[in-house]
């Protein structure tokens, strides 16, 4: 406190010379140090105390983009326009665009999760037209009922309705005219909060919004564990501090459930009795943004709370001496499955975004073995785009690491070997759904180490996105990443609007914009502005 007195500029001066100029400087030449004025001398002593007691910065400082970047982000721009054009003309409204039959779907529930999705995008890419109108689209949503479902998922309607509502109403500068976006993401949330049942901490995954009672059935700790970030903002910008509440309290129970290795808990959880169910473990589907947000909450909250980055830290540690494993061709470092009594050597794009998670923890917690993992863990992702015809990476794949091939399925075909010979990976699910987790990961990669192998990377998907998604109106889903005539699936995601264009877009953007220095992705890719870091040195519990 006495330091922001004194030198109130401190935390500038920090963010512009790297601590370890300074570090350097007092020691190797303390005695011509010696003779600098007082004031230099102040801020040299209050910059390393303050690099102590701020965090870690996540972003190279000063990062400078080529000057072709801004043809990449035109080219990125244009993917939107199109893709965004056609949805307006077949699905406005709906959930989904279908773009190869130019129609549409609502299979979630109906109140139109593209706008949602798609607003921050629009506001950050200048589509300010656009996104008035999407604004004057969603005061129109009733989002207290269901149009189409019984029954109402509370990650995806918190991670896409709630995450971008209140993103785009930040990043639109909180102005009185687009309060409904608080107003209507916090409508949806009422009727989600009945997926808690009386005192239980872990919510139901599915809510009937008709007649509020949760449908029965285990939930996730992935469920458990995403709504931190998105109910503690709606808490802020409604006064309301019960999402808050709900959200930590839910979060808390899954640290403090019973492991299946230390740090990480079973995929399944009772939300009846709070009890683990199974011994399924693993940084993809049903577990991934637990372990995402256990980092990124106490980075959005600056919260003094150890709990969040030690649970962090220990399934970190964990996955280090039990799930980190090494392909036998190519060496790439991937994080396996685990079911309780054997090592499942798989991989999906979902988990994917393992990479930049630890990359950003390995940041924030000053831990160079985490940050040069997560470096890794994203090449290795990336080298399943860079491996098939298309340049765009498979829905799900396994590896032959030196203790076994175990992937719980059958072992791989004569095709499948021949192809991980060559690429140090397999495909078992060839499909790209347009999910964003590589080009995530790239993008942070990119953000935190300025190295421009990551801006290729973005370029050769971009291309890729050109060359093999297109249909008459817009871009598709495939069947085969690694056919270059492969059959289209009808469906664009709301997600290629929410994550992947935004991603892209970011990583062709100036870097001090939207810094990972000041904004907390949510796992939609809905950024929330984020208080100057403290220093958030946890410990393996
Ligand atoms: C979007 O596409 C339309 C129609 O092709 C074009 O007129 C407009 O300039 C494009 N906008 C941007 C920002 O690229
Ligand atoms: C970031 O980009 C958006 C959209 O172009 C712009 O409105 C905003 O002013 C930019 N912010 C900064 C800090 O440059
Ligand atoms: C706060 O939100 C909870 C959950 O939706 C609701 O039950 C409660 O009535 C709200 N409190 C106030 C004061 O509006
Ligand atoms: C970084 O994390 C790894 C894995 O938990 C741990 O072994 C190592 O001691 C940590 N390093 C530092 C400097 O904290
Ligand atoms: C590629 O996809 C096309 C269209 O579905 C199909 O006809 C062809 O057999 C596929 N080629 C391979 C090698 O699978």
């Amino acid at each position: 406190m006495t330091f922001k007195i004194i030198c109130p500029s401190i935390k500038k001066i920090w963010y512009v010379i790297n601590r370890a100029v300074y570090t350097w400087l007092l020691f190797l030449f303390p005695v011509q140090l010696g003779r600098v004025t007082m004031t230099l001398r102040c801020w040299l002593a209050l910059a390393s105390v303050a690099a102590l007691a701020n965090g870690e910065l996540v972003q190279v400082p000063n990062l400078q983009l080529p000057s072709t970047a801004a043809a990449h982000q035109k080219a990125v721009v244009n993917l939107f326009n199109v893709s965004y054009t056609a949805y307006k003309k077949y699905a406005w409204g709906h959930d989904e665009l279908r773009p190869v039959t130019e129609s549409y779907s609502d299979d979630l529930d109906g109140w139109g999760a593209t706008v949602s999705d798609v607003l921050d995008t629009m506001w950050l890419m200048g589509f300010h037209d656009w996104f008035n109108e999407a604004v004057d689209y969603v005061a129109t949503v009733d989002f207290s009922l269901s149009k189409t479902n019984s029954a109402v998922s509370v990650f995806e309607t918190t991670i896409r309705h709630v995450g971008g509502l209140l993103s785009a109403y930040e990043l639109s500068g909180q102005s009185k005219s687009y309060s409904v976006l608080v107003t209507k993401a916090e409508q949806v949330a009422q009727q989600m909060a009945y997926a808690f049942v009386g005192n239980n901490a872990i919510p139901y995954g599915n809510v009937n919004f008709a007649d509020h009672t949760p449908v029965s059935g285990l939930s996730s700790i992935a469920t458990a564990g995403t709504l931190t970030l998105e109910w503690n903002r709606l808490s802020l910008y409604t006064g309301n501090d019960t999402y808050r509440q709900l959200a930590e309290k839910s979060v808390q129970h899954v640290i403090s459930t019973p492991n299946v290795l230390p740090g990480m808990p079973a995929e399944l959880i009772d939300p009846s009795t709070g009890n683990p169910s199974g011994t399924y473990v693993s940084w993809g589907s049903g577990c991934d943004s637990y372990y995402e947000y256990l980092i990124k909450y106490p980075r959005l909250t600056n919260t003094d709370d150890n709990s969040y980055t030690n649970a962090w830290l220990t399934a970190v540690d964990t996955s280090i001496k039990t799930l980190l494993k090494y392909s036998t061709v190519g060496n790439w470092a991937y994080l396996a499955d685990y079911d309780g009594k054997n090592i499942l050597h798989v991989g999906s794009h979902l988990a994917c975004f393992y990479g930049g998670n630890w990359i950003l923890g390995g940041k924030l917690t000053n831990n160079d073995t985490i940050f040069n993992l997560g470096l890794q863990l994203t090449d290795a992702c990336w080298n399943t785009y860079a491996s098939t015809a298309t340049g765009i990476g498979p829905e799900g794949f396994a590896y032959i690491s030196s203790d076994g091939s175990y992937t719980g399925n059958s072992p791989p075909t004569p095709d499948q070997l021949l192809f991980y010979n060559k690429h140090g990976y397999y495909i078992t699910a060839s499909d790209y759904i347009m999910r964003p987790e590589v080009l995530e990961s790239n993008f942070y990669a990119w953000r935190a180490t300025g190295n421009t192998k990551y801006l290729d990377n973005a370029v050769s998907a971009i291309q890729s996105f050109q060359q093999y998604l297109p249909t008459t109106v817009a871009y598709t889903s495939i069947n085969d990443v690694d056919n270059k005539t492969s059959s289209k699936i009808d469906d664009m995601p709301s997600f290629w609007f929410g994550e992947v264009l935004k991603y892209l877009y970011l990583t062709f953007d100036d870097p001090n914009n939207i810094s990972l220095d000041n904004y907390v992705f949510n796992t939609e890719c809905h950024p929330f502005k984020a208080p100057t870091a403290k220093n958030i040195y946890g410990s393996v519990a």
